[in-house]
């Protein structure tokens, strides 16, 4: 099984990018993460039917369809998904590699509420594009800060990690079903 990941937070200290690093490390599939920093910004002058599109999107695009699954993660920044996530999404919409494509959400925050607007928007905006959002494998993480070890860029917290191995596990029952 191969997974691809998408991280909304380009930080290198990212909380998310360690909730994503623990989510794969409890799966035996083989994982990329892709380059979302790489990607323009959309314009759909761009997306021609006829054009090839910008090399970075094409990248996503094939990493997309040669995926058996994907894991979203993500941060909230403003109440929203971050940029770079949602651009990343709006150049999949038109291309269609989400269509029936098993996908997980899983977003964390510091805050108590955890980031649970881009959670609903990010599984909204999937849904929209078709892609097979799996209830199970979707967590909105809360208060994350304490639950992972900035030495090893992990999450440490038990409860946490048995919440990202039923999530891992729903998704490759999807893959598998
Ligand atoms: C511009 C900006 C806006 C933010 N807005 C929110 C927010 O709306 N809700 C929230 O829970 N946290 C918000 N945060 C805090 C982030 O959740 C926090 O920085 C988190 O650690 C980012 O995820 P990361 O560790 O994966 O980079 C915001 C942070 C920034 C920099």
């Amino acid at each position: 099984m191969k997974i691809l990941a998408l991280n909304g937070s380009l930080r290198a200290r990212s909380s998310n990018g360690a909730v994503l690093r623990s989510a794969l490390a409890l799966t035996d599939a083989a994982s990329t993460v892709a380059d979302l920093a790489a990607l323009p910004h959309f314009n759909p002058d761009l997306d021609g039917v006829d054009d090839a599109p910008p090399a970075p999107v094409a990248a996503l695009r094939r990493a997309v369809a040669e995926a058996d699954a994907v894991l979203v993660v993500s941060p909230e920044y403003a109440h929203g998904v971050p940029g770079v996530l949602k651009n990343a999404l709006d150049w999949l919409v038109s291309s269609a590699e989400f269509l029936d494509k098993p996908t997980a959400v899983l977003t964390a925050s510091p805050s108590p509420t955890g980031a649970a607007y881009a959670h609903e928007q990010l599984r909204e905006t999937l849904r929209m594009m078709s892609a097979d959002v799996l209830p199970d494998a979707c967590r909105n993480l809360t208060a994350i800060g304490p639950k992972t070890d900035p030495a090893t860029a992990t999450v440490t917290d038990p409860a946490t990690l048995q919440e990202l191995r039923t999530a891992m596990a729903a998704l490759r029952d999807a893959r598998s079903a």
